[in-house]
């Protein structure tokens, strides 16, 4: 399956990308994860990228594009891949055509998360992210057994910069004045497929396979 997630921010595109994607073996790349990770290396991209992300802005159409053209032609996605948080611009989506039609690869399908602000503000100011793995809790939501400490390996949780509830704010107002133009986008091309990104993860989960069933996608 070739897959993009699209939805607001806390709409719950990395906790299910993270399930999918051992379930059914295929690549999660997330733009968000790559440019955490660039912060951390204190790369040049890292250190560009962190002044708009700590505002709840958008990085610079240019960077991350180029990070995941030279993902997706660099992996190996014969078996699939999901993309999250990717395109968030049209430049983005634009960019995206043009790269998978030099790769010869189609998209299956655009995953659009339907969620409502309320359940993004109690989800957003409720995660808690693990150091080690960087598997997503949330306090209330997905606690982990020992307050602070991640289930599966043992390493502190902390709680994103841009978590703040100021910041949030931000990037939902960029999400509706950026982002949601591509609902349109994809579904005048057919590949958008409206899921209720309010669900309990479980629920969502078992939704999404019996999606991915009928449409054959494996
Ligand atoms: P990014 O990391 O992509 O953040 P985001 O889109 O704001 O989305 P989140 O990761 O916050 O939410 P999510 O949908 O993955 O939810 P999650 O599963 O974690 O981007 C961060 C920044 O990087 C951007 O602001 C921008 O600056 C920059 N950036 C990234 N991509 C870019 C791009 N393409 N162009 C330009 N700039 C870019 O869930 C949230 C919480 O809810 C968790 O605590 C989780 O445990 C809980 N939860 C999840 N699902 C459920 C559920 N069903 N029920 C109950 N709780 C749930
Ligand atoms: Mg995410």
């Amino acid at each position: 399956m070739k897959l993009v997630l699209l939805g607001p921010p806390g709409a719950g595109k990395g906790t299910q990308a993270n399930v999918l994607c051992k379930e059914y073996n295929v690549a999660h790349f997330s733009t968000g994860d790559l440019l955490r990770e660039a912060i951390k290396n204190n790369s040049s991209v890292g250190m560009e990228a962190k002044v708009y992300m700590d505002k709840g802005e958008l990085v610079p159409d240019e960077i991350v594009a180029k990070m995941i053209t030279e993902k997706l032609k660099n992996s190996d996605t014969d078996s699939g891949f999901m993309l999250d948080g990717f395109p968030r611009t049209k430049k983005q989506a634009e960019i995206l055509d043009q790269a998978l039609a030099e790769l010869n690869i189609l998209l299956d399908m655009v995953l659009y998360f339907e969620t409502n602000e309320e359940t993004i503000l109690k989800r957003l100011t409720g995660r808690r992210v693990c150091r080690g793995c960087g598997y997503n809790f949330h306090v209330t939501n997905i606690p982990p057994k020992q307050e602070g400490v991640c289930d599966f390996c043992g390493k502190e949780l902390f709680q994103r910069d841009d978590d703040k509830e100021t910041t949030i704010k931000r990037r939902i107002d960029v999400y509706n004045n950026q982002t949601k133009e591509l609902i349109d986008y994809y579904q005048e091309k057919e590949l958008l497929k409206k899921v209720s990104g309010d669900l309990d993860v479980d629920l969502l989960f078992a939704d999404l396979k019996n999606i991915f069933a009928e449409a054959g996608l494996k």
